[in-house]
C-alpha cells in the first residue's frame, strides 16, 4: 500500500513537515523525484533542519528511507545532508537507501544550469542552479550517469567523456568559471557513496509491498512546477504529481491509496513565471514577512498572494487528490480580510480551467472576499477551538474543490496540526 504526499502549489508548501507528522504511520518513506532544488523544512525537538535530498521520515529511527530512481542526486549535497542528520543522532547508514538508477547531478550539470540561467533576458527561469535541467536532460538524451555506474570500472571513463561534451555546451554559453573545485568535491563525495545501501530500488519497494509494509511516496516541488502540467516553461524537469510516484519508483498505480495534497491557505512562488493572484501590494509584503517566506533552499524571497482555486482545483483533478493538508493557516491570523480566487477573467471572459501558456496571457482574477478571523489560532489544538471565521474559510475550500480539508497546520512546529 502506498500514500503520497505532495505540494499543490508552486512548492514550498510545507511538505517536510506534514511528512514528518505523518511518518509514524508508514514503514518506508520514499522521495521519487526532483533533487537539492527541494527545501523540505522540519523541526525536531525544536531544532529546525531543511532537508534537500534525504526524505523526510529520516528523524523517525525505525523507517526506511529511499530516494528512489525518479530522483537527480547530488552526493556533494548529500554527503553534506548526512553529516547534519548524524550529528542529531540519526543512524543514516541503517535506514537510508538509495536506487541504483537514480541518476547523478555532476559539476558540469550545476556549471549548464548557471550557463543557462545567465545566458537568458527577462525571461529567465530563476532554476535554484543546483543542475536540475541539465542532469534530466541528459537522463532523457540517454547519456546520463546512474548511481549503479559507480560499481563499473568504466566509471571515470564515462565521467571524462560526458565532461568533453558538457565542455563544448559550455564552451557555447562562453562560460568561464573554473569548476576544478567542485569537481574534486564530486570525487570526494563519490568515493563516500560506494559505502552506502545502493539498492534495486524496483524490487527493494515492491518487496517492501508484498510484506504488507505501508509506503509514504514525499513529492518535492509542487503541481504547478510539473513539467507537464505546470506552467510550461516555468517549470522544474520532474512529474512532481502522483503520475511520478510510479514511474520514479517502479509501482504499479493499483497500489496507490491515498493522495495527500498539501496547499498553504494563501499562495506562493519563488522564481520566474506567471502567478495570477500575486500581491505586489502592503498584503503580500506582510504575509512575506509573516510567513518568513524566503527559500528553503536559496534564500530568495517567495512572492506572495491569495489562494488560486482554479489552479488547485487543476492540481486536485490531475494528481487524484483524496484529501487536503492545509498550511500556515496562523499566518493570515491578523487579516482583515482574506481573498479567494474562483476564476479567471481573460480578455473579458471567465473561465475556471488553467489556460495553456499561463505566461502569455494577461489574466485578471476573480475573487470573493472572506472575512479574516484575527486572533492568535497558533495554539489551537481542536477542530472546535479555530476561529469560526476560519473553519468557513475552509469549508468554503471543501465545497469548492469537493475534497475533503482534513488537516489545518497552524506553526511549523510538529504539534501545530490539528484535524479537521
Ligand atoms: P516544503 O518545501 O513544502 O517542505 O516547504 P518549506 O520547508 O520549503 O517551506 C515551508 C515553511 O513553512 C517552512 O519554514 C516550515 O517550517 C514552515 N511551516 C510549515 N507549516 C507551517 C504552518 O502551518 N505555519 C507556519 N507558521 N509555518 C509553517
Ligand atoms: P520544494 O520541494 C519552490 C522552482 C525554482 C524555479 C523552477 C525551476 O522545496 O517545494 P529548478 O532548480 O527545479 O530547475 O527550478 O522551480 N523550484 C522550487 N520552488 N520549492 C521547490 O522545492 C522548488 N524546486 C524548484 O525556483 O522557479
Ligand atoms: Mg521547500
Amino acid at each position: 500500500m502506498v500514500d503520497v504526499i505532495l505540494g499543490l502549489q508552486w512548492g514550498d508548501e510545507g511538505k517536510g513537515k506534514i511528512v514528518d507528522y505523518f511518518a509514524p504511520g508508514y514503514d518506508v518513506v520514499a522521495r521519487f523525484q526532483g533533487g537539492p532544488n527541494a527545501g523540505h523544512t522540519l523541526y525536531v525537538n525544536g531544532q529546525k533542519v531543511v532537508l534537500h535530498q534525504i526524505p523526510s521520515g529520516i528523524f523517525h529511527a525505525d523507517k526506511i528511507n529511499l530516494i528512489g530512481n525518479g530522483v537527480v542526486l547530488d552526493p556533494v549535497t548529500l554527503m553534506k545532508e548526512c553529516a547534519t542528520v548524524a550529528s542529531m543522532g540519526v543512524d543514516y547508514k541503517k535506514n537510508l537507501f538509495i536506487s541504483q538508477r537514480a541518476h547523478f547531478i555532476l559539476p558540469t550539470h550545476r556549471a549548464l544550469d548557471k550557463a543557462s540561467e545567465l545566458q537568458k533576458g527577462t525571461d529567465k527561469i530563476g532554476s535554484t542552479l543546483k543542475g536540475i535541467g541539465p542532469a534530466y536532460m541528459d537522463k532523457t538524451g540517454r547519456n546520463g550517469l546512474r548511481i549503479g555506474d559507480l560499481l563499473d570500472k568504466s566509471f571515470t571513463s564515462q565521467y571524462i567523456k560526458l565532461r568533453l561534451k558538457h565542455q563544448r555546451l559550455l564552451d557555447n554559453y562562453n562560460f568561464q568559471e573554473d569548476i576544478s573545485s567542485w569537481e574534486d568535491e564530486f570525487f570526494e563525495a563519490v568515493e563516500m557513496l560506494r559505502s552506502f545501501n545502493i539498492v534495486n530500488g524496483e524490487y527493494f519497494i515492491n518487496n517492501q509491498i508484498a510484506q504488507g509494509k505501508r509506503v509514504l511516496a514525499e513529492g518535492a516541488q509542487g503541481s504547478m512546477l510539473d513539467v507537464d502540467f505546470g506552467t510550461f516553461p516555468f517549470v522544474t524537469s520532474s512529474n512532481t504529481i502522483t503520475a511520478g510516484v510510479c514511474s520514479g519508483l517502479g509501482i504499479a498505480p493499483q497500489n496507490i491509496k491515498e493522495v495527500f495534497g498539501v496547499s498553504k491557505a494563501y499562495c506562493t512562488r519563488v522564481g520566474g513565471g506567471p502567478f495570477p493572484t500575486e500581491l505586489h501590494d502592503e498584503t503580500g509584503e506582510l504575509i512575506r514577512k509573516t510567513g518568513s517566506e524566503f527559500g528553503s533552499t536559496t534564500g530568495r524571497p517567495r512572492r506572495c498572494g491569495w489562494i488560486d482555486l482554479v489552479a488547485l482545483k487543476f492540481a486536485c483533478m490531475i494528481n487524484g487528490v483524496t484529501q487536503i493538508i492545509m498550511t500556515k493557516a496562523d499566518i493570515l491570523d491578523a487579516l482583515p480580510e482574506l481573498k479567494v480566487c474562483h476564476s479567471y477573467s481573460i480578455n473579458g471572459v471567465e473561465t475556471n480551467e488553467v489556460p495553456f501558456q499561463m505566461n502569455k496571457l494577461d489574466i485578471v482574477p476573480v475573487y470573493e472576499s472572506f472575512e479574516g478571523w484575527q486572533c492568535d489560532s497558533s495554539a489551537i489544538s481542536t477542530y472546535e477551538n479555530l476561529p469560526v471565521k476560519m473553519k468557513e474559510y475552509v469549508q468554503h475550500l471543501n465545497q469548492h474543490l469537493q475534497v475533503p480539508v482534513t488537516h489545518i497546520s497552524n506553526g511549523p512546529g510538529r504539534d501545530q496540526i490539528v484535524k479537521a
